[in-house]
């Protein structure tokens, strides 16, 4: 059966602790990579309903630098699905805690794969237009 975006979009806020910063003072890219992967593969869980796997991630930019205390707002959305892959892309905004001024930071897409009990590749609901 077949199933819409709106059934699978995931969204993350969280706020940027001292914790996630590079020495240099701003968010540590693989901090991001790392909530990246995590929501698109809610995603995909959400869509199959079963075991999905990172496959590929398009290269990404860092278009804007990230703070401590910045909010961070990670939307991820199906945007293609094949027999049993799912393509998603994952929206970062940076929005200013005391404006609420948001810039894009970065949107990669990255492929998931529905694996069965054996490891292997299996299909997945088409997607509603
Ligand atoms: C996922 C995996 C089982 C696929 O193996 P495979 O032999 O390529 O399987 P298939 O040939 O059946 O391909 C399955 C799907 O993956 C897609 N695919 C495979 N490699 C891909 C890649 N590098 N980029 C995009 N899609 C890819 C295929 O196009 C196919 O899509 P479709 O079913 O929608 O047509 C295998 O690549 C794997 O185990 N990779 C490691 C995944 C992993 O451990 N990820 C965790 C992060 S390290």
């Amino acid at each position: 059966m077949s199933k819409t975006r709106d059934h699978s979009r995931s969204i993350l806020s969280v706020t940027v602790l001292p914790e996630d910063l590079n020495q240099y003072g701003s968010l540590f890219g693989g901090r991001l990579l790392s909530w990246i992967d995590r929501l698109a593969s809610i995603c995909a869980t959400r869509h199959c309903r079963g075991n999905a796997v990172t496959v590929a991630l398009e290269a990404m930019s860092f278009d804007v630098a990230v703070k401590q205390a910045d909010i961070l707002i990670l939307t991820a959305e199906l945007e293609k699905v094949g027999r049993s892959s799912m393509q998603i892309r994952v929206t970062a905004l940076r929005e200013d805690p005391n404006t609420g001024d948001a810039k894009r930071v970065c949107a990669p897409l990255l492929t998931f794969v529905a694996l069965d009990r054996d490891g292997r590749s299996t299909p997945v609901p088409p997607l509603e237009d």
